[in-house]
């Protein structure tokens, strides 16, 4: 993080201790004189060695060291940062009263992530009050620049933890039992973090402080690529409903080689049977389902596993269609855990409706960017938390490859530099 501007990223490759894959938006320039030089300072936190990219989860030692980075880059510019009871960072321009103009992101990724989701959006805003302090601007409303924790759900499985926690869209105990991988329960990793974790839920002292909140983000697909405008930014119009299950099938532990097939009961059958149901439920429709992370226990190569943990992502236009997708799934997983003599349990581990921002708000800002065009997305995001408490809006940044969640998403310098410009444009007009 300190020391030397990182050189240039090559896309496929590790040079110089850099990355592999991962892309960054990285120029040599002086400290505060972009967004570029801001992200080319956090190029080498959190990098993962095993899958590429950025593993950077909810209170760890990466995103702990980013937060230190956020909250320097703060007191260089001379805003006064408080941490809220959710672990959320508050970076204010001007003393934190009513009518607030909120803009930023996250820092965390998923595991093996890109460069660009969520530190584009925080390391924009920085560079947003860079530019209208450039301008001489003065706020008539307090402006702040927040990092919210643990938006990817990579460590605790639930996205948008932070903002859910502040708006009370989860329940404070219930968050507080969530476990990672390792066992550790959020309580103590906030703990650990110096936070105490009996303050953590719905914070409306906070929320009472914001008048609107813009999220500048990375885009995630190609629809401003494709654009035969060209246009660099775009503002969000809605986001999917979506939700996480965890489906875990019970078998029997057994051998891999003196086991026979009618002696069977092998979990990870009905496991793969419903990752192929997931696909075909997704015929003929806009839906999305993903099963990205499977867990056979024990896991030995030639072990017949006792249960399989999985876990899927669904995501469709509503929320009834929706649930309607994850009945069909589910009930599929169901069936075949009875043919293969297994058991299977069903967990619902976060939901969101579809979201859809504040169209006043929206047209009012592309008449302000010049008409850019207003875009929905199926990724969610903690600007979709707020929607449902505070006016909000998301700018997206072209990504020519239209790729996120992998080190091959990225952002060209110049496009980055047109959100921030943008985002500036925004805060000028929301805090005027
Ligand atoms: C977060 O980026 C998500 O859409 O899962
Ligand atoms: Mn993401
Ligand atoms: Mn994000």
């Amino acid at each position: 993080m300190t020391g030397a501007t990182p050189p240039h990223p090559t896309p496929s490759s590790r040079r110089g201790g850099q990355v592999e894959g991962a892309r960054t938006a990285v120029q040599p320039a002086a400290r505060g004189q972009g967004v570029a030089a801001l992200l080319a300072e956090i190029a080498d936190v959190g990098t993962d060695r095993f899958r590429g990219g950025y593993s950077r989860h909810g209170f760890d030692r990466a995103e702990r060291e980013l937060r230190e980075w956020f909250a320097g880059q703060a007191a260089a510019r001379g805003l006064a940062v408080r941490t809220d009871r959710n672990g959320n960072l508050w970076a204010w321009w001007g003393e934190p009263g009513p009518g607030a103009v909120a803009t930023g992101s996250h820092l965390d990724s998923v595991p093996g992530g890109g460069a660009f989701d969520g530190p584009l959006g925080v390391a924009s805003a920085l560079a947003a009050v860079d530019t209208l302090r450039q301008r001489d601007f003065r706020p008539s409303r307090p402006v702040a620049v927040v990092v919210f924790a643990e938006e990817e759900g990579g460590r605790f499985g639930v996205p948008c933890l932070g903002s859910r926690l502040m708006t009370g869209a989860i329940d404070a105990g219930t968050a507080r039992g969530l476990r990672d991988q390792d066992g550790t329960s959020l309580a103590d990793a906030v703990r650990a973090a110096g936070m105490d974790p009996a303050r953590l839920g719905r914070d409306d002292e906070s929320l009472a402080l914001l008048g609107s909140f813009v999220e500048l983000h990375v885009e995630q697909g190609r629809q401003l690529d494709r654009r035969p405008e060209r246009t660099p930014v775009a503002l969000a119009s809605s986001i999917l409903a979506h939700g996480r299950w965890r489906l875990t099938f019970r078998g029997e532990g057994n051998h891999a080689g003196s086991t026979a097939v009618t002696e069977r009961r092998d979990p990870m059958i009905p496991a793969a049977t419903t990752v192929l149901a997931a696909r075909r439920a997704l015929a003929g429709t806009e839906a999305r389902a993903t099963v990205g992370r499977i867990v056979p226990k024990p896991g030995g190569t030639n072990v017949i596993a006792s249960s399989v943990d999985m876990w899927l992502d669904a995501r469709a236009v509503s929320t009834s269609d929706t649930r309607g997708l994850v009945g069909e799934i589910v009930a599929a997983a169901g069936e075949a855990a009875e043919a293969e003599g297994c058991a299977v349990e069903v967990r619902e581990e976060s939901f969101g409706d579809t979201v859809l921002f504040d169209p006043t708000l929206r047209d009012e800002l592309a008449d302000r960017l010049g008409g850019v065009p207003a875009l929905p997305t199926g990724a969610g995001h903690d600007a979709g938390i707020l929607a449902a408490r505070v006016p909000t809006a998301m700018l997206f940044v072209r990504n020519p490859t239209g790729i996120s969640h992998a080190p091959a998403e990225y952002a060209e310098p110049e496009d980055c530099e047109a959100g921030v410009a943008a985002l500036a444009r925004v805060l000028e007009h929301l805090a005027g």
